[in-house]
């Protein structure tokens, strides 16, 4: 569980971290806070629509689906789902 975050945020949750994202639109999202190209946090990245970028090498992620969007990364993530309950964001791993 999570405070309604800025458009990206590093959560842990059960131990494992998490970003929780709101796209452009104003969906949240939530994926592991680890991008699967050389293991950096994507929560430190930008929000692009519904994808996040990667802050070190550019990599793309659709929130919705964890497929990759955008090179170099070419190894999709997982998704987890999101609930909102007032201003929390529940993830469920
Ligand atoms: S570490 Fe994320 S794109 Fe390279």
């Amino acid at each position: 569980m999570t405070s309604l975050p800025d458009p990206c945020r590093g959560s842990r949750v059960a131990g494992q971290a998490v970003c929780v994202a709101r796209s452009d639109k104003g969906d949240f999202f939530a994926i592991p806070d680890r991008c699967t190209h050389e293991d950096y946090p994507l929560s430190d990245g930008s929000i692009w629509d519904e994808c996040v970028e990667c802050p070190v090498h550019g990599s793309l992620f659709d929130l919705r689906t964890g497929e990759v969007a955008g090179l170099p990364a070419f190894e999709a993530t997982k998704t987890f789902p999101v609930a909102l309950d007032g201003d929390r964001v529940y993830v469920e791993l």
